[in-house]
């Protein structure tokens, strides 16, 4: 089977346009060169996520917003065809809360781990502290910090939104999901978004995989992730984002991808850089 590989930057404000572009180029052929070497689809998102996790460019790891009380809570899943998922929600000081899920699903018999148990579970794991704050965000906190009273979902929009998010289908023809965020900036402390629930931001079935981007509340409680794979039993992928654009009533992105090997992305938000390698050749676009 060709292997293709799909990612995004997140859909919100152009913050990034640039260093996005070639942040999504750089992950996108991370995880292109595992699945090529015939490693798993699971393999291939996890490490191009973890790419954008690394790159402060982007809201995921690195570079992640900050909560209202200027504190950086992280959310990340990973999710294959053959059902499996592990997720991390509201997890502090890691560097690749991705890699953090991924542990979730394959050494516990859990789904979800969040806060202080999901930061403790990454200490027994291996992985070391790590400050995700970068200077760019802490002046962004600054800066609007002062209109605190106003309304919380104004400051959000100011913000805008983002999140990083790979689906892959290996040469084994498995498929698999994952995404990352550090959430809305100025959010309150506790919130955990879409990216973690199962069908919310991230879904892979033996249809297809998804991973979506916006606003974590609307996509979560519409499952729009799971509705996006789902309708591929009955619809072509080109139907399917038509109908998730039409009826979604959420700010949000998407990318979706089929057992056959065709990628997809809509957008009902501002802004979103995407991208995919198929056959070889490596795709960057922005909406
Ligand atoms: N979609 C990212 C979030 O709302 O947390």
């Amino acid at each position: 089977m060709e292997p293709v590989i799909v990612a995004h930057g997140g859909a919100g404000k152009g913050y990034f346009l640039e260093e996005r572009k070639k942040g999504i180029a750089d992950a996108l052929l991370s995880g292109y060169k595992l699945l090529k070497e015939g490693k798993s689809a699971v393999d291939a998102v996890v490490e191009c996520v973890r790419v954008m996790e690394d790159n402060p460019h982007f809201n995921a790891g690195y570079g992640s917003a900050m909560g209202l009380d200027g504190t950086i809570e992280m959310d990340a899943a990973v999710m294959s065809s053959d059902g499996k998922f592990g997720a991390v929600a509201g997890i502090k000081n890691v560097k690749n809360p991705v890699l953090v899920a991924r542990k979730v699903m394959e050494e516990t018999e859990h789904i979800i781990l969040c806060g202080e148990g999901a930061e403790r579970f990454a200490k027994l794991m291996g992985f070391s502290e790590f400050d995700p704050t970068t200077e760019w965000v802490k002046e962004k906190f600054k800066e609007k910090k002062s209109s605190y009273y106003k309304k919380l979902k104004e400051l959000a929009e100011l913000y805008g939104f983002g999140t990083v998010g790979a689906v892959a289908l290996d040469v084994h023809g498995k498929l698999a999901a994952a995404t990352s965020t550090g959430g809305l900036m100025f959010h309150l402390p506790g919130r955990v978004g879409d990216t973690p629930i199962p069908g919310g931001g991230t879904y892979a079935s033996p249809l297809g995989a998804a991973s979506a981007s916006g606003h974590g509340e609307c996509i979560a409680v519409n499952l729009v992730s799971f509705r996006a794979v789902d309708m591929l039993k009955e619809k072509p992928i080109h139907q399917v984002l038509g109908i998730l654009k039409d009826e979604i009533p959420c700010r949000f992105g998407i990318i979706l991808l089929d057992k056959h090997g065709n990628p997809g992305n809509i957008l009902n938000a501002d802004y979103m850089v995407w991208g995919y390698v198929k056959e070889e050749k490596l795709q960057v676009l922005e909406r």
